[in-house]
């Protein structure tokens, strides 16, 4: 995402609350849907939302490029991992005290040899976090996803967060201008570390839902546990697609996101959703040679092609002239 060029403050901008950074993610994030924003966007109906929901938010990227085009008036956030979502509410409620507490951080380890670095990282890995206040929590999570190997986030079966030290010359813990533009963003949205179907009660034609669920495991090596202590398999895989065809029945303009394997193809297609497929460069293998391009697929309950606005100015036109026959 760009940044704005700069534009003349007023004496309450000058203010350093204010940023005139974009809203972006705040975290790397396994799957994260940075470099495919652009090519998914052009699938995202035009217009203003009523309701922007994310059911599986991990980083959130979608919603934060809808934030800065202001195109809902408020958003619904879900994801299962709970240091995330208390990381989102930390920016959302306290961002003052966040940024302050990573500054704090950021300054010791600049101070730190490289030897105490490491360690102090692997302190922080194995804090027990149930202990920990809000502030300190989402900190110990940017740090560690700032100085980690890679800058992703994932956690073994057990839940517990598992990447080694990156060894960087200069990370950067603290974006104050980045965390200060997510908390702008997230004052309009609800965050609940819950199941993607908590968010989805009451939704309308008005609205709009982006699905970006754990893919599939492609393959029998393939089978870490990238964001959460459970797994996604293909019995969820399925209750997805079953509330994707609810929302199409209901009018509910949404769009899903998912590896393409011949398995997903079929899942979606047998549903009668509409399937089509994008490139993507995948970043998510830590083995530079495996991560090439790959196709991604793009379902949604709309039709992408004609675009959903052009198709119900259809449907009315067909409709006025039924009316009048
Ligand atoms: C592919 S990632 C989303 C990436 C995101 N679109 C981004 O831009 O970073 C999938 C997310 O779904 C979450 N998740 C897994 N199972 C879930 C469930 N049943 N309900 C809600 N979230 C879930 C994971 O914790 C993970 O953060």
């Amino acid at each position: 995402m760009v940044q704005r060029a700069p534009r003349p403050t007023t004496a309450k901008e000058a203010s350093p609350v204010v940023s005139t950074t974009s809203p972006r993610p705040v975290v790397k994030w396994a799957g994260g849907k940075g470099r495919l924003l652009a090519q998914l966007e052009r699938h995202v109906p035009t217009g203003r939302f009523r309701v922007y929901a994310e059911p599986f938010a991990g980083g959130a990227a979608m919603f934060f490029a809808l934030a800065d085009g202001a195109r809902f008036d408020r958003a619904r956030l879900a994801d299962k991992n709970d240091e995330l979502v208390a990381l989102y509410g930390a920016v959302k409620n306290d961002v003052d005290a966040l940024v302050e507490e990573l500054r704090g951080i950021a300054t010791k380890f600049a101070e730190m040899t490289e030897e105490d670095r490491s360690d102090y990282f692997y302190a922080m890995r194995s804090k027990d976090t149930s202990g920990l206040g809000a502030v300190a929590r989402a900190a110990r999570l940017l740090f560690l996803n700032k100085t980690c190997f890679n800058g992703l986030w994932r956690v073994n079966s057990k839940g517990v967060f598992n990447v080694p030290f990156g060894r960087y010359a200069k990370p950067k813990i603290l974006d104050e201008a980045v965390l200060r533009a997510a908390h702008t963003a997230l004052s309009r949205a609800e965050i609940v570390n819950a199941d993607f179907e908590t968010i989805l009660h009451g939704l309308g034609p008005e609205d709009f839902v982006y699905f970006d669920p754990p893919y599939m495991p492609v393959s029998k090596t393939a089978n870490f546990t990238a964001y959460a202590a459970e797994g996604f398999g293909y019995a969820e895989q399925e209750r997805l697609a079953k509330k994707l065809t609810e929302l199409r029945d209901r009018g509910v303009r949404a769009l899903l996101s998912n590896g393409d394997t011949d398995e997903m193809r079929a899942l979606y297609t047998k549903h009668g959703l509409h399937v089509t497929t994008l490139r993507a460069a995948r970043s998510i293998n830590s083995d530079p040679s495996k991560r090439g391009e790959v196709t991604e697929l793009v379902v949604t309950t709309y039709d992408v092609d004609e675009g959903f606005e052009v198709r119900l100015a259809k449907k009315a036109r067909a409709a006025k002239t039924r009316s009048s026959r």
